[in-house]
């Protein structure tokens, strides 16, 4: 038996971005997305509402994208509950910025992977935007590293369950890719 839903969509698994762009001010902000996704190689696209961080993007037009972990779950969940247009949320997360060194946005330290990025276009789309960015350079943690490669056993990055409204942690290896259906071929 089939349960039917209606137009109810629950797409998974949906990442967990977080946004890093500069205000006017040279203040650092942290915006949490999880309607994202990579167009091509090199592309990444976000479908975004107005917020500090749309302000923020068409003025700099560089931004990045940092992939929460299970050990900074509060902290992404409060960069999507609170606006950088009221307090600065990465220092009252207690977390720390640093210039990226090939765009003009910030690199937040305590997320161990993070793709730097310059907007491409932001397509109006009814009251927001559809953001399409190209990574310029992306960046790693060492900590997340097994010989020279991203390990994201190592880096528990999290997903958003949007049918339970809960984050969790993406899991383990099941299969090799373009290798385990060659039996069936
Ligand atoms: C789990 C989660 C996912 C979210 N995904 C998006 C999204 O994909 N697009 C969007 O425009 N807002 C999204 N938001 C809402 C923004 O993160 C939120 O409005 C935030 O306060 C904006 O911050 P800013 O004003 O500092 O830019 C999400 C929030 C949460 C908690």
């Amino acid at each position: 038996m089939r349960k039917d839903f209606g137009k109810k969509t629950v797409i998974t698994p949906l990442p967990v971005v977080i946004l890093g762009t500069y205000d006017e001010n040279g203040i650092p902000n942290a915006m949490n997305a999880a309607w994202a996704g990579q167009v091509d190689a090199h592309q990444i696209i976000v479908s975004l509402s107005r917020h500090k961080t749309t302000d923020n993007l068409e003025r700099c037009g560089e931004f990045t994208v940092s992939f929460a972990t299970a050990d900074t779950a509060a902290a992404s969940d409060y960069f999507g509950i609170e606006s950088g247009r009221n307090v600065n949320k990465i220092e009252k997360a207690g977390m720390h910025a640093v210039k990226s060194a090939y765009v003009n946005a910030p690199v937040i330290q305590e997320y161990p992977l993070t793709l730097e990025c310059r907007v491409v276009e932001m397509k109006p789309d009814g009251d927001g935007f559809l953001l399409i960015g190209e990574t310029v350079n992306m960046s790693a943690d060492e900590s997340i590293l097994t010989d020279g490669v991203i390990d994201l056993g190592k880096m528990k990055p999290i997903m958003f369950d949007s049918a339970m409204n809960k984050y969790r942690v993406i899991g383990g290896i099941v299969a090799d890719a373009f290798k385990s259906g060659m039996a069936l071929k």
